[in-house]
């Protein structure tokens, strides 16, 4: 196997072709085999209570067949008010770091890295699911294409402060779980997206206003988990834009891929920002999320994964290759066909 000297394509790589089964090294000491992501994808298995049963080893054993550099598990949330369905994993007790820590080790023994995805779901669920604790920035309903939701309470300073540090927390079980990296979803209408957005947060104080006012939250939750495990590597799930009217723009999801790369971020995961993940009306074809990447990827040295029906192995070595991405993230196509690796030649 070949292996990079570097994450990037910007240097030490030159103009060599790429391919999916070329390495990508990660803060110059993590090595994924391959360029192949399976992203976070919801299984609905655990139990009540948020812990992983045998259903969810069952799962992840099934997706380790995809033989993929990177593992993502399913969005995983941090505290009871920031659960968003049920039978939605939870990180946020001791039972919990040990039923995940199974997950990490069935990833880890596959051979490929592990990640788990943090979320708050904010204002993206329901009263009674939160035990009446539906928070959003500001008391508005998310737009949804999919489902109408309810109208959440205006968090106060101290459901700001049990934001972070619940993230902080279950970042913390996470690192002592075993997983390689930590991902906190900032996407698809959850909670940091929730902040971020013009649509959703109209605070006047400062964690609204400006976009550097915005994104304070999840910079301080960035800044705090760096302070606790500065070698931790930090992936974080952002929209390429809402794809809303007066939402996040991609120059917005630029200047904030910068200040996560600044404050020591190691990857950027693009998707798509309030509505949720899927399809846009306007978007087509295969990797139909990738220009997003592309625009960012073009700014930042980390890399970034694209994501969007992307289902063949000449889509992502072109997208290798002419620099949209680094790193390929293939969901529904693995979901479906856990073999989905070994028949396009990823071994
Ligand atoms: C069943 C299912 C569950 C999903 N759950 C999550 C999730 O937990 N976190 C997340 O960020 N995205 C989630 N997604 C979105 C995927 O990560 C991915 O972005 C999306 O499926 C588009 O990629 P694809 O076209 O390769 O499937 C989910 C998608 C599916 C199909």
């Amino acid at each position: 196997m070949e292996i990079d000297t570097d994450s990037t394509f910007s240097n030490s790589d030159g103009d060599k072709m790429k391919t999916l089964l070329n390495s990508c090294i990660l803060n110059k000491t993590t090595i994924l085999k391959n360029r192949v992501v399976v992203p976070p994808m919801a299984s609905g298995t655990a139990d009540d209570n948020g812990r992983a049963t045998q259903k969810t080893f069952d799962h992840y054993k099934r997706l380790t067949t995809s033989k993929a550099g990177l593992i993502m598990v399913e969005y995983t949330y941090v505290h009871p008010f920031g659960k968003s369905e049920p039978n939605q994993l939870g990180l946020y007790t001791k039972e919990h770091t040990e039923a995940v820590r199974s997950i990490a080790k069935i990833i880890k023994d596959s051979g490929s890295l592990s990640a788990i995805q943090l979320v708050h779901g904010g204002a993206k669920s329901t009263y009674e699911l939160t035990s009446g604790n539906l928070i959003g920035p500001s008391s508005i309903i998310i737009p949804s294409k999919v489902e109408t939701l309810e109208k959440p309470r205006e968090a106060d300073l101290n459901d700001i402060e049990l934001i972070i540090k619940s993230f902080v927390e279950s970042a913390n079980m996470a690192i002592a779980a075993g997983f390689d990296i930590i991902e906190l979803h900032a996407a698809h209408g959850y909670g940091l997206n929730q902040w971020l957005s013009p649509i959703t947060n109209k605070r006047s104080d400062d964690f609204g206003g400006t976009l550097k006012k915005r994104a304070r939250i999840l910079f301080n939750i960035v800044e705090q988990i760096k302070l606790n495990h500065p070698n931790i590597l930090l992936s974080i799930r952002i929209p390429g834009e809402d794809h809303f009217d007066d939402g996040l723009s991609q120059v917005d999801m630029i200047w904030i891929s910068k200040e996560l790369e600044t404050k020591g971020v190691s990857l950027i995961n693009v998707s798509s920002g309030i509505g949720g993940w899927r399809r846009p009306r306007n978007k087509t074809g295969e990797g139909y999320l990738v220009e997003n990447a592309r625009i960012i990827q073009k700014e930042i040295s980390i890399p970034v994964i694209g994501v969007g029906g992307i289902e063949t192995s000449g889509y992502i070595n072109k997208s290798l290759n002419n620099k949209s991405l680094s790193l390929a993230a293939v969901g529904r196509a693995i979901l479906k066909n856990p073999g989905w690796g070994p028949q396009n030649g990823l071994i």
